[in-house]
């Protein structure tokens, strides 16, 4: 893991964030978004996540973006807002280095500097790796939906793990 660094997000990023999140639009089922946004969605989305000052970090190698991640409001109703969801991408090309756990360790740190008290990650649940970096960093499993979604002609079914940040 040479070159690795984690910093805050800069809007000259928005091109590679739209790279990497396309191939897991596109090519898995880690996402139920059918259709990858363009670069002007994201940056909107990620307009909102810093207008609402929740937690956006990028990780580089070697001066090149290879994975981001945020935290954002679980639903959107007012009782939520102590609540938050993680989101984590990482490059397909550096993916099984270990990487994701450390960002996930800084996420939680940050999404607690942010004021929130509980983290709960959304995963397809046949997505081991997901499900494992989020065991390891404390996440408790909480429940099962079967069959909620469906891309690529089948029937997917999501977990629910949480945290108490
Ligand atoms: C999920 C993701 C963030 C994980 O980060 P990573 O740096 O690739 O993490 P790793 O795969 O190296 O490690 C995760 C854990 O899963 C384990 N793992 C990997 N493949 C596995 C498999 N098929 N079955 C069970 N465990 C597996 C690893 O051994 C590791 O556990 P360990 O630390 O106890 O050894 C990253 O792979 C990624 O961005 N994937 C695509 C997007 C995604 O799935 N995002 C999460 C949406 S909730």
């Amino acid at each position: 893991m040479a070159d690795v660094r984690f910093r805050p997000f800069v809007w000259s990023d928005i091109p590679a964030i739209t790279a990497i999140y396309r191939h897991y639009v596109d090519d898995t089922v880690i996402t139920f978004e059918t259709e990858p946004p363009g670069e002007a969605e994201m940056a909107e989305r990620f307009g909102k996540l810093l207008t609402l000052r929740h937690p956006l970090i990028v990780v580089e190698q070697a001066g090149q973006v290879v994975g981001y991640a945020y935290a954002s409001f679980y639903r959107p109703r007012a009782a939520y807002r102590f609540t938050c969801e993680d989101s984590i991408y990482l490059s397909k090309d550096v993916v099984g280095r270990g990487i994701g756990g450390q960002l996930l360790d800084r996420l939680l740190e940050d999404s607690r500097a942010a004021g929130f008290r509980q983290m709960i990650a959304v995963i397809t649940a046949e997505r081991a790796n997901s499900v494992r970096l989020h065991e390891r960093a404390g996440f408790q499993h909480v429940g099962r939906y079967e069959a909620v979604g469906y891309k690529f002609d089948r029937w997917l079914d999501i977990v629910h793990l949480q945290r108490a940040l």
